[in-house]
């Protein structure tokens, strides 16, 4: 998928992403949505640092603040200045938010690490996501969790319909099994909305198998 053309679609798209990913949370996302709340309220205090890799209009911070979760610093990438503007608009003068117009595939790796890493609906855009969410997690401290949500293939009959309209407006494929498969230290996978979406909850290396 050309990345120009994602970053074009976003530049068009950014002002109302907003309400249309509402209503495809509506639709498709309410499950993942609660497993991404209870993730935060489980793993977000104080003493937390966050990076969201694509993080859009910052849909995700705006949740962590509607939960009333603390942290100490969170650092989102994405690399559409339309979609960073929205951010920005919602999040001005707090000195521990901080966003950066950044390629997310070109991140000059290791940079810090950090306690909790987001990564949602963003993985469908690229060729091969198990390269990005392994250098990802190398980035995780210990004890670190990184929570994505992605998109993946539905039933035939779903799939025949969403694929086109997915490619056509979003550039959006679904994560293949054999992706997946790739990710390192996955430990809690998750499908819903008859396997539209999957979240998934990859651990640091260290972490201890249970
Ligand atoms: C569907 S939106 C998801 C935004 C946000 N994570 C959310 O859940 O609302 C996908 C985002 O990924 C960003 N993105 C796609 N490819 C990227 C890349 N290579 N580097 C940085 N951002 C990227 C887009 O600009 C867009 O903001």
């Amino acid at each position: 998928m050309s990345e120009a053309r994602i970053k074009r679609q976003y530049t068009i798209v950014a002002r109302v992403y907003d309400p249309l990913v509402k209503l495809w949370t509506k639709v498709v996302g309410t499950e993942v949505e609660k497993e991404l709340n209870n993730f935060l309220r489980e793993h977000l205090d104080e003493t937390s640092t966050i990076l969201e890799l694509g993080c859009g209009t910052a849909r995700n911070l705006e949740h962590i603040c509607s939960l009333n979760l603390k942290f100490k610093k969170y650092l989102g990438l994405d690399f559409s200045p339309q979609m960073l503007a929205v951010a920005r608009s919602k999040f001005s003068n707090n000195s521990a938010i901080e966003f950066k117009e950044q390629d997310i595939t070109l991140i000059d790796y290791p940079i810090e690490k950090f306690d909790i890493i987001l990564c949602t609906w963003v993985l469908s855009h690229f060729e091969s996501p198990s390269v990005l969410v392994n250098k990802a997690q190398a980035l995780l401290e210990h004890g670190g969790r990184f929570f994505l949500i992605f998109f993946t293939k539905p039933k035939w009959y779903i799939n025949f319909w969403l694929y086109p309209l997915a490619t056509y407006l979003f550039s959006a494929v679904p994560v293949s099994e054999k992706e997946i498969r790739k990710f390192n230290n996955v430990r809690v996978r998750h499908s819903h909305a008859s396997n539209i979406t999957t979240c998934v909850e990859v651990y640091d290396n260290e972490a201890q198998r249970t």
